[in-house]
């Protein structure tokens, strides 16, 4: 392995012949070249990762390099927070990266959520992916897709999205020119803030009747029967682009891993890449251990809770229980169980990337949990008086990272990272509703399916048009 001693011009490209496509089943173990489309394993039907020869590749000898030369660059792959990165994810022609300045966020030491969960002060940290340009993590597996999009000369580009996914890919379709972006979101639940993103951006939107579940499974078929490029992280770029929100994390933390990595889990693409992120530089001995990867679902939503804690499905060294999987599904299918959840970025029930979040749980000694609507949304506006905020799905993070404390599998002393995956402003019924509605208006909204508990709700204080009214609320305060 080529150990770099510093970091500054890039070399020739030398993405071709040490990058390609794998299954990520040891048993099939197919390889594609890295210059090729494919949804899944053409022989198995398993996922595919981007393999690498690490031994023909250049790497940095610490990871501190990447701050000390790049942190304050203004070349736009340096400004990106993906691309900086780029020795760690090498399969890209550097001609072809197409970056928007994805990944500029903040790791935030945020002591009132400490608390919150049950921890001391410096014990937890906030990761706001919040503020990538469509205002979500998205963003960082994007640029990884469509520069492989570019490398393959993609003209149009589809993605199945609860909303951010869509958003993220009419943004870069638009800013880009590259390609066209034709989206397909579930009928009703997708939130306004990312459908007006969607269609703002100019992207082609499909409203499917049906869910997200549903949106995912008709985009999946039309990319296969079409020249569609297929941007869900299903595409193993997308997932490339993601691990670079550890890369930030380890690097808002000077570079010593956390104890834990919180995360919300709905098509559990990011669960994914962070796993994998963590497996490789701790193969590339630039990390001297490996955070416990905790993932999030809803109670609505919670598919993969299921198959962990109640199925006892793991990942075993690549021998996943298939049988078990489909049985798992004919019985839902049997019950009529339709993911419902407010998170409804999260409101999935059907995850593409099970295997690789199985991985990932192996990998790190990581838990799942699912956590209830109530707590979700508490916990958002904990996050929301204590930081920039965040979207319903990003606060399952705090949430489980809260219940994970309660339940001691959390210590006492260690340090925890939450991801939070959204920007406020994605869904601001979901804020309104919860600190403003009474119980009438929220049975209105949303039939019994309501949250009736704001245990922080911030009221706004109805009063007259009148000074001395005005006066009296604020002498009370
Ligand atoms: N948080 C937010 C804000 C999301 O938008 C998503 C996924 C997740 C968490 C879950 O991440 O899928 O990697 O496990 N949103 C996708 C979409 C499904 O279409 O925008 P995941």
């Amino acid at each position: 392995m080529k150990r770099l001693l510093s970091l500054g011009h890039d070399g020739p490209s030398r993405a071709a012949d040490s990058a390609w496509q794998q299954c990520i089943r040891p048993a099939c173990g197919a390889t594609y070249e890295l210059k090729s489309v494919h949804q899944r394993c053409e022989r198995c039907g398993a996922l595919l990762d981007v393999a690498y020869d690490w031994e023909r590749l250049p790497v940095p000898d610490r990871l501190a390099l990447f701050d000390e030369r790049r942190a304050s660059s203004r070349h736009p792959l340096d400004y990106s927070g993906v691309w900086r990165f780029r020795e760690l994810l090498p399969f890209a022609d550097l001609d072809k990266v197409l970056t928007i300045g994805e990944g500029q966020t903040q790791l935030r030491r945020t002591d009132g959520i400490a608390a919150y969960v049950g921890l001391g002060p410096g014990r937890i940290f906030l990761q706001y992916e919040g503020l990538n340009p469509s205002g979500s993590f998205k963003d960082n597996g994007m640029t990884g897709a469509f520069t492989h999009a570019n490398m393959m000369g993609a003209k149009y580009a589809a993605c199945a999205s609860t909303g951010n996914t869509s958003a993220s890919l009419a943004l870069f379709a638009g800013v880009s020119g590259l390609l066209k972006a034709i989206v397909f979101i579930g009928s009703g639940r997708i939130a306004y803030g990312k459908l007006s993103q969607a269609l703002d951006y100019g992207a082609t939107t499909l409203q499917i009747a049906g869910d997200f579940d549903d949106a995912m499974r008709q985009v999946q078929e039309v990319c296969l029967q079409t020249n569609l490029y297929l941007m869900n992280s299903l595409n193993p770029f997308r997932l490339e682009g993601q691990k670079a929100i550890m890369y930030r994390v380890l690097e808002g933390l000077n570079w010593e891993p956390p104890d834990w990595v919180v995360v919300p889990g709905g098509n559990l693409g990011n669960s994914s890449a962070f796993g994998k992120a963590f497996a490789e530089l701790h193969q590339l001995g630039l990390i001297p251990r490996i955070p416990r990867v905790a993932i999030i679902n809803s109670t609505g939503a919670d598919a993969l809770d299921r198959l962990v804690n109640q199925a006892g499905l793991r990942w075993n060294g690549g021998a996943v229980d298939d049988a078990a999987i489909a049985a798992f599904y004919t019985q839902m299918d049997a019950e009529k169980r339709k993911a419902h959840t407010l998170a409804s970025a999260i409101e999935i029930n059907r995850p593409v990337n099970l295997d690789k979040a199985l991985r990932t749980l192996e990998v790190t000694n990581g838990v799942v949990r699912a956590v209830p609507d109530e707590a979700i949304l508490d916990a958002k506006a904990q996050v929301g008086a204590c930081g920039f905020g965040c979207e319903p799905a990003s606060a399952a993070s705090v949430a489980g990272a809260r219940l994970l404390r309660e339940q001691d599998v959390i210590g006492r002393d260690e340090r925890v990272v939450c991801i939070l995956t959204g920007h406020l402003l994605k869904d601001p019924d979901a804020t309104v509703g919860y600190h403003a509605f009474d119980d009438e208006q929220l049975r209105r909204k949303y039939g019994s399916f309501g949250v009736r508990h704001a245990r922080h709700a911030n009221r706004p204080i109805p009063v007259p048009d009148d000074i001395e009214a005005i006066l009296r609320v604020i002498r009370q305060l």
